[in-house]
């Protein structure tokens, strides 16, 4: 069986090939980088608009469309406009290519396609994007949430600050620089609420240490010791709860050295094994999304056009997980 992903939750368009096997056969995303501000949610879905369709015919120079078997794309969660376009999309090639089409849920791919490209078997995952940052876990039967921040997500805490001070996009990789030369640690607001986390008070403190000329080297190394710390507190605190074996992180924040420095320093302490899919299938890809769309069609979910409106708020508890996914419960 060979199923397309379609990505496109915010303002990253991804298609992805892969097999019933687990062989990508094609993973390209295309990021959308607005000129000014933050992303705009209709200039984001024009994006997919054009982008679906330059990264279709690239598919079809590798493989011939009618060569698929399964089309899936993300349901939810993301923004409106955005969801809309990927699934006008989905349709339209389920239709012509008159084949199945399945909607998945974005964050369960995300730990689905770790899963798949790690050794990870039933990881306690750790997933920090732009747009989201939760702890997820398998136990009672589905992918529950077992932490998530309150307010904004870390990704979005980092790009809102480095375009603050006039940083480029994606900010996060500009403070990771930054952060590097840091000396001095300035104390920042620490918000850890049980098992959630806040990050809004952490940026706007950081702000204004910017304001105060403090030095950027040493605001970007202390808001990435804040706040990795208090992501490494709440996947231990998770960790003992649910007793998992192992930790894997996902999202486009995986990408930082210092953050898999400090959960790889607590996961030795825990002993546990501690996972990092490669970076194609960290961030936001059309990969993940086509490999849960075959999990989830070749044990039996089929779905109507009708069922395939947008789900904004699709939340990761929601799916009902009907494939099998090992568990040391
Ligand atoms: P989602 O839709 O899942 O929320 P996304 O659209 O934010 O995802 P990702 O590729 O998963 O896309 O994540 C992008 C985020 O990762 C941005 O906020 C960016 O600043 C951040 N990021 C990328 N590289 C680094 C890095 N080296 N250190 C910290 N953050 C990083
Ligand atoms: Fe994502």
């Amino acid at each position: 069986l060979i199923c397309i992903g379609l990505e496109g939750t915010a303002e990253k368009t991804g298609v992805g090939v892969i097999t019933s096997n687990g062989e990508v056969l094609f993973n390209k995303t295309v990021i959308y980088t607005p000129k000014i501000q933050g992303i705009h949610p209709r200039e984001a879905a024009d994006h997919h608009a054009e982008t679906f369709i330059k990264l279709l015919n690239e598919v079809s120079g590798v493989i011939p469309l009618d060569k698929i078997d399964l089309v899936s794309f993300s349901q939810g969660p993301g923004l409106g406009p955005s969801l809309r376009v990927t699934a006008t999309t989905g349709r339209a090639l389920a239709l012509s290519l008159k084949k199945p089409i399945i909607g998945v849920n974005h964050c369960v791919s995300h730990v689905e396609i770790g899963k798949l490209k790690t050794d990870a078997l039933d990881p306690l995952t750790l997933y920090v994007s732009g747009g989201n940052t939760q702890v997820l876990a398998y136990t009672g039967k589905k992918y529950r949430v077992i932490g998530e921040t309150l307010d904004i997500a870390i990704g979005n805490c980092l790009d809102q600050f480095a375009r603050y001070c006039n940083l480029s996009h994606p900010g996060g990789v500009f403070v990771e620089q930054y952060a590097k030369e840091g000396k001095k640690f300035l104390k920042l607001p620490y918000t850890v609420k049980g098992m959630d986390i806040s990050f809004s008070g952490l940026l706007t403190a950081s702000m204004k240490k910017y304001d105060s000329n403090e030095k950027i080297e040493d605001v970007c190394y202390s808001l990435q010791e804040t706040a990795f710390s208090m992501l490494t507190e709440i996947t231990e605190r998770a960790l003992s709860h649910t007793n998992k074996p192992e930790i894997m992180l996902v999202g486009g924040v995986a990408a930082n050295d210092r953050l898999k420095e400090m959960l790889e320093i607590m996961c030795n302490e825990q002993n546990v094994d501690f996972y990092v899919p490669e970076k194609q299938f960290c961030g936001d890809n059309g990969a993940m999304i086509a490999w849960l769309g075959i999990l989830q069609y070749i044990n039996g979910k089929r779905m109507d056009i009708l069922d395939t409106k947008t789900i904004p708020h699709f939340r990761t508890d929601m799916v009902d997980v009907n494939w099998v996914v090992k568990s040391t419960e």
